[in-house]
């Protein structure tokens, strides 16, 4: 669908770049000609996914880096630049998060959630926002969020997460507004689940109810990585240009299906439908 030369010329500073769906992306950009740079806390994975892309022809560069400490992101920034001359485009894809009573979180605990999450994405949309404003060349953010970070849902037991998340939102929708002039576009990808060694590690509590998230699922299976990384290459590429504040939602419809009044009645088999039915053409 995407020709193969759809990001050359563009360079792509990509955090949480080395495992996940960070990876994934990094992998997809490169394959359509972008320079990318990642970032993340450990090199070696870092390293591995650098060597897969010049493995296939493509470049790649790695920095390490706590998306928490502002100094260090801007020193990110600094070799990012020094390694490419620009960066065009920033994907905020680092996170952290698990799953607890919240009730028994430390401040720690949330503050290190909020810390990776929250101030991470802003300290580098800040760090490139500003080179960008400065040099007048326009820019271009991707956030990965969630679907729990919409203020209107939220989720139990991942409370800084959701908290830190809904921030994210808040920045994407706030700064597509504000940087907008300065031709700077800001949108979010939020996923449902989608499995990776970090989220699956963290989240799925148990085999039982990773069956049960799957089963809950209205098309019954979890996202595959591909789908994901194609919707962000459409929504950093001159396709989307128009696109600006948005979040976009890549769940299988698994979100909806937990706000719908009626939705359980899914678990209803069709020969009670069929009986419903009988009934009411009997009486009519
Ligand atoms: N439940 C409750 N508290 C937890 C926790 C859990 N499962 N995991 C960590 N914490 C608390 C720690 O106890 C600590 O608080 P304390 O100092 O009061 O004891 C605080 O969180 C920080 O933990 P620490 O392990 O020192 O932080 P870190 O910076 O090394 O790691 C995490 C950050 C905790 C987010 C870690 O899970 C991580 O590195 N995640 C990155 C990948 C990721 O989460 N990806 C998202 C996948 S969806």
């Amino acid at each position: 669908m995407f020709d193969k030369n759809m990001f050359k010329g563009r360079a792509i500073f990509l955090t949480g770049g080395g495992t996940g769906l960070g990876r994934s992306m990094a992998l997809h950009f490169a394959s359509l000609g972008a320079r990318v740079f990642i970032a993340g806390r450990r090199e070696e994975p870092l390293k591995e996914v650098c060597a897969e892309i010049q493995g296939a022809g493509g470049e790649a560069a790695y920095f390490t880096c706590d998306v928490r400490d502002y100094a260090a992101v801007e020193a990110a920034a600094d070799k990012a630049y020094a390694q490419f001359g620009a960066i065009d485009t920033l994907v905020n894809n680092a996170a952290g998060n698990f799953i607890a009573r919240t009730e028994k979180l430390s401040a720690n605990a949330f503050n290190t959630v909020i810390g990776i999450v929250l101030n991470g994405s802003f300290h580098c949309t800040q760090a490139f926002g500003k080179r960008w404003i400065a040099e007048k060349s326009g820019g271009n953010i991707l956030n990965i969020v969630t679907t729990y970070a919409s203020t209107n849902a939220g989720s139990a037991f991942v409370v800084p997460s959701a908290c830190a998340k809904a921030g994210v939102l808040a920045m994407t929708t706030s700064l597509a507004v504000e940087w907008a002039k300065y031709r700077i576009r800001i949108n979010a990808i939020a996923p449902g689940p989608f499995p990776t060694e970090g989220a699956w590690s963290r989240l799925m509590a148990s085999k039982q109810f990773e069956e049960h998230a799957k089963e809950k699922n209205p098309m019954k299976r979890f996202g595959r990585h591909e789908e994901l990384t194609s919707l962000a290459v459409f929504l950093l590429s001159d396709m989307a240009e128009y696109i600006n504040g948005e979040c976009v939602v890549i769940d299988g419809a698994q979100w909806l299906r937990g706000a719908g009044e009626f939705n359980d009645l899914l678990m209803l088999p069709d020969s009670v439908w069929e009986q419903m039915e009988a009934a009411r053409a009997k009486k009519s």
